[in-house]
């Protein structure tokens, strides 16, 4: 997935230590520090995650790890300089940010994610594509979550930093985030190899909804027997940070236990709320959208368990949906 050695492991891991020390004696740290707290973080977690600061200005990391014109060249690569492709200037990506470095599975940084301090815009800003980072594939706080628990049971998902960060303050060491992309079935490929079950939680929003049904599209393919994925939907405006924030770690807990829904019933729940069992029409068109996703699961007994359900629900027999998920579509 990775190359095995790249020069820009060092000058990543050179960057992260800049950014660390910065947010540690920077004369101008102190914004930094204050949102930092601002928002529930202890220096214990930021110290786990690694976390930094990017000072203001536009050459402060080029002035401390710049060197010659080839070393500045390694920096551009790196996804960490920028180079105005008219005048051939370069200076610093990241300026006057919160720094989160992303590791890879072996714990070395291969890109940072990084956040105003106030309501700028863009709100994050991340590594580019590099030789050594490849977004669509990468999980934050896989490592650290497997540093914290060397036998997790369960992963959590959810959509950003802050939402993996503050859960972990809480205590609650299991969650990942993918990187401003859809969960892939690479991603869910990877969760299996680690842990039986996943659990996803994305924000209250129309986004973070959305988001929750390609998850489930990603994970079908990745059920076989024996895994299990779960879906903790929040209330509106939520997001795991604000919600483990104010309601408390066992509340959080609590509510994982009573209210994730397991994958089959937010599959069955959400096509009844598109096509509306109630008449034979809506049947027909639950039963189109349904099969062909469940002929998608490995697990042959989930899969049979779900072609039952799907033919309590239409009435359809298990011959005509299995003829359903294998004919060509119709014309539509
Ligand atoms: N994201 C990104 N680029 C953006 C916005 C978001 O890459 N311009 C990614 C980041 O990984 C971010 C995640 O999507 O952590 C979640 O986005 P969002 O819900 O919009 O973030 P907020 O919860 O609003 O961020 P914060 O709590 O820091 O205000
Ligand atoms: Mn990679
Ligand atoms: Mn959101
Ligand atoms: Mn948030
Ligand atoms: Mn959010």
């Amino acid at each position: 997935r990775q190359p095995v050695d790249s020069p820009l492991y060092p000058l990543l891991a050179a960057a992260a230590d800049y950014y660390r020390q910065a947010l540690k004696s920077h004369p101008t740290r102190k914004s930094a520090v204050e949102y930092l707290k601002g928002r529930g973080l202890s220096g214990v977690i930021a110290r786990d995650f690694g976390l930094g600061f990017a000072p203001p200005g536009w050459d402060n990391l080029m002035k401390h790890l710049g060197g010659d014109a080839l070393q500045q060249k390694a920096l551009i690569d790196a996804g960490l300089l920028i180079e105005n492709a008219e005048n051939g200037k370069r200076y610093d990506r990241f300026r006057d940010r919160v720094m989160f470095p992303i590791r890879d599975s072996r714990g070395r940084v291969i890109a940072f994610g990084g956040r105003v301090l106030g309501d700028d815009k863009p709100k994050y800003l991340n590594s580019p594509e590099t030789p050594v980072f490849h977004k669509g594939q990468e999980l934050y706080g896989l490592y650290e979550a497997r540093q914290a628990n060397r036998d997790l049971d369960e992963i959590m998902v959810v959509e950003g930093y802050m939402d993996v960060i503050a859960l972990a303050q809480q205590g609650l060491r299991n969650a990942v985030a993918t990187l401003g992309t859809a969960t892939s079935e690479e991603h869910l490929k990877r969760l299996f190899r680690i842990v039986p079950s996943v659990l996803f939680c994305f924000d209250g929003d129309a986004a973070g909804r959305k988001a929750a049904w390609r998850a489930l599209e990603a994970t079908l393919p990745n059920l076989q027997d024996g895994r299990r994925a779960r879906f903790l939907f929040l209330p509106d405006g939520e997001d795991p940070d604000t919600l483990v924030r104010s309601e408390g770690t066992d509340a959080f807990r609590a509510r994982i236990q009573q209210h994730s829904q397991p994958l089959a019933d937010y599959f069955f729940q959400q096509l009844s709320d598109e096509a509306d069992p109630r008449s034979l029409e809506g049947k027909a068109h639950l039963a189109t959208l349904a099969a062909p996703l469940i002929e998608k699961i490995p697990g042959s007994n989930l899969r049979a368990l779900m072609r039952q359900r799907l033919a309590e629900i239409t009435g359809l027999n298990g011959e005509a949906l299995q003829h359903m998920a294998t004919a060509p579509a119709p014309n539509t």
